[in-house]
């Protein structure tokens, strides 16, 4: 049996994420990164909102592998069938690792922000798949995505599901996109996609009536306090989203309850009542404007599945170089 072989990039740094936090939280609009919704207690409040009956994407998601997985894995054959592939937030790696068989991977790169997140899930996976190559990578890809030679030199597959693209805005997501297509070595890209759909839909996906959205964002002034040594008192604080229709986002801020003074080693901070940071932004794409945005970072050969109700779709697209021309003989 092979081992997993783990390497941590970008040191996680809790220096430079310090200076970060501060500075987002210090701004005008003060705002919170939402790659800090994930310490352990947040990373399993996600996972129970995965089940909640109004939070669809999971499940949609999973619904369209299911019923279009032979012909995913077909298109991507045609594509040149990377048979290495890189796993974007990979967290519990059971999306990807549920789609192995069909795709006929061999080597598995997880990528998440701390390699410590996946030496649980790679080291139970060796043991369902001995002979697979397994990589953790601790990296923070959406600062800079750039692959170490461990995760192989031919093309590769570039798995980015749950429609976490959502989380960029449609600069940001054009940035990331490009890179992608640098780190696909010619191979390709799947990701899922949460299209736009009545404000209705989107707004109980993201304010459910058991209040686990509502904890999973709140968990967030945890986590800081954790992070900065801040006194952030949950009380004073209230969940609150909507779908910013011009931007065609959900939004997600806390919002002060009262006037409160929240203070870390180095500095403060007067919130106001009324006053809200801003934790999470999770745009929803109409199917061309995304295909577009796929052609402006270089991909070919785009092609998607979604599910009857339109509300999620799965992407597949070719980072294939366009070939020499053979000299006339
Ligand atoms: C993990 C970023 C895809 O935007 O739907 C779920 C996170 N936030 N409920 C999303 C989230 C609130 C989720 N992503």
């Amino acid at each position: 049996m092979k081992t997993p072989c783990f390497l941590q990039i970008d040191h996680g740094d809790p220096a430079a994420w310090r200076a970060e936090l501060i500075h987002a939280l210090c701004a005008e609009t003060a705002s919170i990164a939402p790659k800090h919704f994930y310490d352990a207690l947040g990373a399993r409040l996600f996972s129970a909102i995965t089940e909640l009956p109004e939070y669809y994407p999971t499940r949609t998601e999973a619904a369209i592998f299911a019923r279009h997985g032979e012909a995913i894995a077909a298109a991507a054959a045609g594509m040149g069938g990377a048979s290495t592939w890189v796993d974007l937030g990979a967290g519990n790696c059971e999306k990807a690792a549920r789609l192995f068989a069909l795709f006929g991977v061999q080597r598995y790169v997880a990528v998440d922000i701390s390699v410590d997140y996946l030496a649980h899930a790679l080291e139970h996976l060796q043991r369902r798949h001995p002979a697979m190559d397994l990589i953790g990578i601790g990296m923070d890809f959406s600062r800079r995505l750039v692959l170490p030679a461990q995760s192989g030199d031919g093309p590769r597959l570039i798995f980015y599901a749950g429609s976490s693209i959502g989380n960029f805005d449609p600069a940001e997501s054009l940035r990331l996109l490009l890179q992608m297509h640098q780190a696909a070595q010619g191979g390709a890209l799947l990701i899922g996609v949460d299209l736009a759909k009545p404000a209705d839909i989107l707004e109980s996906a993201y304010d459910d009536s058991l209040g686990v959205t509502a904890a999973f964002n709140r968990n967030l002034l945890l986590h800081v306090n954790r992070l900065l040594g801040s006194d952030f008192r949950l009380d004073d604080w209230r969940h609150v989203a909507f779908f910013n229709r011009t931007a065609s986002r959900i939004e997600m801020h806390l919002e002060a309850n009262r006037e409160s003074t929240v203070r870390w080693t180095g500095g403060e901070r007067r919130f106001a009542k009324g006053q809200r940071i801003h934790t999470e932004n999770s745009y929803k794409w109409r199917v061309a404007d995304f295909a577009e945005l796929l052609a402006q970072a270089g991909f070919t050969g785009t092609r998607h599945w979604t599910d009857e109700r339109e509300w999620f779709a799965v992407f597949l697209a070719s980072a294939r170089r366009a070939t020499a021309r053979e000299p006339n003989s």
